[in-house]
């Protein structure tokens, strides 16, 4: 019984400590709470937490937590940044600086069957590519033109209505890539940053009127010629390189049949898939309006 009573009355404030021959000493009360004893450690064990915390940062910042980082994260070099840096919630990439780069564009679209199966086949390969949408297209579709955008793709203009712009006044140019810049901002919150004329077909008056840089390509699949998956994969496999822009168009279900053997290909051949302007800022290139761009080659 005398064991109880002499415990409770040497309790400190705190009640744990006291001060015994200048030196803090716990003091047997029988029972001792854990909080005494987190509040006696816990301002050694914040350094423990704020240096998790650090390194939890740096790892998010640096891309670690990404499937497709690499087997070797220390290889990887902050080369790209988000062109879509006005969509929030989009996560920021970094490119393995050592691999091969391409870029998979598609024109014509959106396209509800065909466009709908190529992003499932895209997102299902973790690929992240170029749509140059039409706006007459993009009109019928918005949410496709959203998805696009929401699953990490680029959406570049390929006008509203898919006119030879060398046949056009240069006011007549402007007013139909308005129309189509007016579509896009409507869906997407802000105006296309690149354009791809239609055919390619481009002159001095087309590139003063456009007012963006103007993308062509490297690798012609002529899908819309040929119709045959096989013949696309084929044309890809011949004319790829590092730094090529590769012409598609996401309106053909042979076009998309094609891709996913397209894709695994280029897998084998150590190939990143970027967008076109992640591409240009890979490479260090500032994208002027008015210059037209093929491809980004090292
Ligand atoms: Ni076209």
């Amino acid at each position: 019984m005398g064991n109880k009573v002499k415990q409770s009355t040497k309790k400190t404030p705190k009640g744990a400590l006291e001060k015994t021959s200048g030196k803090a000493d716990y003091i047997d009360v029988g029972e001792r709470h854990w909080w005494y004893w987190w509040k006696e450690n816990w301002r050694w064990m914040k350094f423990g937490v704020m240096g998790l915390v650090i390194i939890w940062l740096l790892g998010v910042n640096l891309g670690w937590w990404r499937e497709d980082a690499g087997v070797n994260p220390r290889k990887i070099s902050a080369v790209a940044i988000d062109p879509r840096v006005e969509v929030p919630n989009l996560p920021q990439r970094f490119l393995d600086g050592s691999k091969k780069l391409v870029s998979l564009t598609f024109d014509d679209g959106p396209n509800e069957g065909t466009t709908l199966r190529l992003l499932d086949i895209l997102k299902e390969k973790n690929v992240y590519a170029t749509f140059f949408v039409l706006g007459i297209q993009a009109e019928k579709y918005p949410d496709i033109v959203k998805r696009e955008v929401r699953e990490g793709h680029e959406v570049g203009s390929h006008t509203m209505r898919h006119k030879v712009l060398t046949t056009l006044s240069a006011e007549a140019i402007k007013s139909d890539t308005n129309d189509a810049n007016r579509t896009i901002k409507s869906i997407l919150g802000y105006n296309a940053k690149i354009i791809r004329p239609p055919y390619g077909i481009i002159n001095d008056t087309v590139r003063g009127a456009l007012g963006v840089p103007l993308i062509t390509w490297t690798v012609d699949t002529e899908d819309w010629k040929s119709k045959n998956a096989d013949a696309v994969k084929a044309e890809v496999e011949k004319a790829v390189f590092d730094g090529s822009i590769v012409l598609m168009h996401d309106i053909y279900p042979s076009t998309v049949d094609a891709i996913g053997g397209i894709i695994d290909n280029l897998k084998k051949q150590d190939y990143e898939f970027v967008t076109v302007s992640e591409m240009a800022k890979a490479r260090k290139v500032k994208l002027k309006s008015g210059e037209v761009y093929g491809g980004f080659a090292r």
